[in-house]
């Protein structure tokens, strides 16, 4: 598996985040709660470290909430505010507003020291693609976008959607790349949706998928496909599948590539449990 970014995009990528982060005072990085490390880009640190961060962990309908909370923890460690989201039932997102105005405070007090009248909090949403920023913003947004125009630095008018009275967020969000740093980290983002499954060999994916589960998520794996036993063997346990599903060729052989796109799907629909695919204590 080879996926190349030239140098040319990344470079430009690169450019425009920075262009939209010198106009905000925080940055809102999203995340997929299933796969927290594996769906952000190191590069952010780098491009936003002079900002305050807030992360959501978003999709957390799909993810093991044991995990999520316990990725929580890690990111407020590192320094940065953390939020638990669904954005597509809108659950977690009250929430935002206040971290948000927390995160702000020393900002706050210096315009108060200032004796300036405190202008609204500016905010930036950032992520690598699929990770549901035009989610999140169409769900703050509610048609509430305003076109605000002459501001210093801003070339052409940006629209900002109000967020209550005191923030506005930039209605177009960052987009970063995923990095892969190793072929797991590309099968989880595979796993997850966030880069499309062609680019990767379909049953190596699932060969890493049923290994992880065996691992950390038996019980649900032996639910799913009816198994009271799981094999060692990855190739045995695609048979076991196999056979309970009846994905059988003439000769009764076990057609392995039925077998990868049934687990896949069941993956990726949620059918197998909130699952998480990486943990921040196996690190
Ligand atoms: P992006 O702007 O970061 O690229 O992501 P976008 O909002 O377009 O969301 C990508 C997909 O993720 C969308 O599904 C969206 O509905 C889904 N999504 C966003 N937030 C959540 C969440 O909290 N939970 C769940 N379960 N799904 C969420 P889609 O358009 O159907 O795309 P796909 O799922 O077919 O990839």
């Amino acid at each position: 598996m080879t996926i190349q970014w030239y140098p040319g995009h990344m470079a430009k990528a690169k450019r425009q985040v920075l262009e939209k982060i010198k106009l905000i005072d925080v940055v809102i990085e999203i995340v997929d709660a299933r796969i927290p490390l594996s769906s952000r880009n190191p590069m952010v640190d780098e491009l936003a470290s002079q900002k305050p961060r807030l992360v959501l962990l978003n999709k957390s309908d799909l993810a093991d909430p044991g995990a999520t909370e316990k990725w929580a923890q890690y990111f407020e460690k590192r320094g940065w505010a953390s939020l638990v989201i669904d954005a597509q039932k809108g659950k977690g997102m009250n929430d935002i507003p206040l971290k948000v105005k927390e995160l702000c405070q020393p900002l706050l007090d210096k315009f108060e020291k200032k004796g300036i009248r405190p202008r609204a909090l500016r905010a930036l949403i950032l992520g690598i693609p699929n990770v549901g920023k035009s989610t999140v913003i169409n769900r703050i947004a509610n048609k509430r976008i305003t076109k605000i125009g002459d501001r210093p630095g801003v070339t052409k008018a940006q629209q900002w959607i109000k967020v209550g009275k005191e923030i506005e967020l930039l209605d177009t969000p960052g987009i970063l790349w995923p990095k892969f740093e190793d072929q797991d980290v590309g099968f989880r983002l595979a796993l997850t949706g966030a880069i499309k499954e062609e680019i990767f060999d379909f049953q190596e994916t699932v060969v890493f998928l049923l290994n992880y589960l065996r691992e950390a998520y038996p019980t649900m794996l032996k639910h799913r496909y009816n198994l009271t036993e799981l094999p060692e063997d990855v190739a045995d346990l695609f048979d076991a599948i196999g056979t309970r599903r009846g994905c059988l060729v003439s000769g009764g052989i076990v057609d392995y590539d039925r077998v990868a796109e049934i687990v896949f799907r069941d993956f990726r629909q949620g059918k197998l449990g909130k699952i998480s695919l990486e943990r921040p204590d196996e690190r």
